[in-house]
């Protein structure tokens, strides 16, 4: 019993502060006068919710529902939904999603979108598209994401070669591996690739990856590719090639372990990348 009642008292308190709160809140609300006094999001005499649209599913050009995804409030007043001046027809609505119903629109064309609901309006032209032929790519919210490789509004452009990112090699040059893209069907000879002003030597190339054999160097340097046939620039990367002095060439070719760029072989290897065998130190058999 005592139990019960204290738990009472305490489910009473937390009651009156959430209801303290709430006043709290609706007093910010009917006292403001301009839009000025509500709180970030809220905007109007009565500090209406301000919604969004953040992105959609569209329809096909023939019609049919179309989802548009953002941040809609609990409250949908007198909602109405135009795309480019025609009316969509409101199937449901959550705070999350609208969902309505779109005649006919041409497809490939830009529309403008006006969300309305509880007396404020957003709007956003030329924002709603079925865009149907992506090359490349497929349509995310009327446009086209080209797949890797390709560029233009259509998808339809082949990118230049680009490197995304490349491993480091020690002072000594030594294996790298680098990602991006490289055309559709590259190969060893398509490229030359220079770190500063030394060739990086290709051992396999496909269309989003290389590896190869960077040559000596030190410090951050630039990677070029040219087009090996007509010796065009195709890419530049500022100082996007770094030489790591505490690597070791070859990783000591598994005959040592490298400290701080610097082989400690194991016996009998010896050498300064532990590639050589110390044929006099071994033991007799
Ligand atoms: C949409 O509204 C929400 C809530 O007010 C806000 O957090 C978000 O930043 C808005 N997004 C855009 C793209 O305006
Ligand atoms: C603000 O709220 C009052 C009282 O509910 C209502 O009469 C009025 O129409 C509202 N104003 C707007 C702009 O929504
Ligand atoms: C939106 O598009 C419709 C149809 O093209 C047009 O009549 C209307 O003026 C546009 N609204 C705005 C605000 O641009
Ligand atoms: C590093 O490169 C600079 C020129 O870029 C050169 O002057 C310097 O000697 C190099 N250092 C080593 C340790 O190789
Ligand atoms: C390199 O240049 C040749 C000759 O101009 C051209 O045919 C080829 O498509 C180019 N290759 C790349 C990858 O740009």
């Amino acid at each position: 019993m005592k139990f019960i009642s204290s738990l009472l008292i305490i489910l009473s308190i937390v009651s009156i502060c959430l209801s303290q709160t709430s006043s709290s809140v609706s007093s910010v609300s009917s006292s403001s006068s301009s839009s000025q006094e509500c709180l970030p999001g809220y905007s109007g005499v009565n500090c209406t919710f301000n919604h969004n649209v953040t992105g959609y599913v569209p329809a096909y050009a023939h019609g049919g529902y179309v989802l548009f995804w953002g941040d809609f409030g609990e409250t949908h007043d007198g909602l109405s939904v135009l795309i480019g001046g025609t009316t969509c027809s409101i199937f449901v609505a959550y705070f999350w999603m609208i969902k309505c119903y779109a005649g006919v629109l041409p497809e490939n064309t830009f529309y403008n979108v006006t969300v309305t609901q509880n007396g404020i309006t957003w709007f956003q032209d030329n924002y709603y598209r079925y865009q149907t032929n992506c090359v490349n790519g497929e349509t995310l919210n009327g446009y086209c994401q080209c797949e890797t490789g390709f560029t233009g509004e259509l998808c339809d452009v082949e990118s230049s070669p680009y490197i995304n990112t490349i491993s480091s090699s020690s002072i000594d040059g030594g294996h790298v591996i680098a990602d991006g893209w490289f055309g559709q069907d590259p190969q060893i000879g398509t490229f030359s690739i220079l770190i500063g002003n030394k060739k990086l030597r290709i051992v396999q190339i496909g269309s989003t990856r290389f590896s190869g054999v960077a040559p000596q160097g030190n410090g951050s340097q630039d990677i070029t590719i040219y087009n090996s046939t007509n010796n065009q620039l195709l890419y530049t990367g500022i100082n996007s090639f770094q030489y790591d002095s505490t690597l070791c060439y070859g990783d000591c070719f598994a005959n040592g372990i490298c400290n701080n760029g610097v082989c400690e072989c194991f016996y009998p290897w010896t050498g300064p990348y532990c590639f050589e065998f110390n044929s006099c130190q071994c033991p007799q058999i």
